[in-house]
């Protein structure tokens, strides 16, 4: 299955998925990397890889729905059969969700439903929430929502920070989202209404508790 990535800016995801994918037998082929910022520094990891790249800045339309006409021209002229957004910073109008429902993917540094939208960590550091993690999730109209494919929590510590609990959180969404597109990619991944189930032998974890009283 051929996949286009969308872009905006560091690319570690986008990474995570090409890196994957370079594995002998892998399912799934990158067919694009799109970014709406010229200088995304994961231009240049895609380029690397060998994947095509292509800029499509959201300034240079005049309307969001010209915007997603281009894009969604360049997706289909590159041959994906469908999306990965990694780290997309523009909202997308129901007329391109709908065209590719049940085609795009994300990736949310967050347990969703919590925590939509931006500085996740931040407001999980503020709300003293005991853990955090990540999200992969089918998208739909709304912001960071859609039927969940996978979920990571990590615990948050002691005296964590934005970048401490972040990398915590990046490394697993570097696992996370390269399984999902494989899964995707196989065809083991069916949607009904909001939930994703899994066609593939997955083992389940036991409850997990944070912080945890010391073991004598
Ligand atoms: C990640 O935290 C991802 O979950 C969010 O945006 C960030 C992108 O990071 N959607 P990168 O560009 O993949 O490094």
């Amino acid at each position: 299955m051929r996949f286009a990535t969308l872009i905006s800016g560091r690319g570690s995801n986008m990474q995570a998925l090409l890196e994957a994918c370079a594995e002998p037998g892998h399912p799934a082929k990158p067919a694009i990397v799109i970014s709406n910022k010229a200088d995304a520094a994961g231009l240049e990891i895609a380029r690397a890889h060998g994947v095509p790249t292509k800029v499509i800045s959201h300034k240079d339309f005049p309307s969001r729905h010209d915007f997603e006409a281009a894009l969604h021209q360049a997706i289909v002229e590159s041959g994906a059969e469908m999306i990965c957004l990694a780290g997309f910073m523009r909202l997308l109008e129901a007329d391109f969700v709908d065209r590719w429902r049940d085609r795009i993917l994300n990736i949310h540094p967050s347990l969703l439903p919590a925590y939509r939208g931006l500085h996740t960590h931040q407001r999980v550091l503020e709300d003293g929430v005991r853990f955090s993690g990540c999200t992969v999730h089918f998208v739909r109209p709304e912001m960071d929502a859609g039927p969940i494919v996978f979920q990571a929590c990590v615990p948050v510590r002691e005296g964590d920070t934005e970048d401490s609990l972040g990398a915590r959180v990046l490394a697993w969404e570097h696992k996370l989202y390269p399984l999902a597109l494989r899964l995707m990619a196989e065809g083991k991944l069916r949607v009904e209404g909001k939930v994703v189930h899994i066609d593939a032998p997955l083992a389940l974890q036991d409850g997990l508790m944070n912080p945890c009283p010391e073991r004598n």
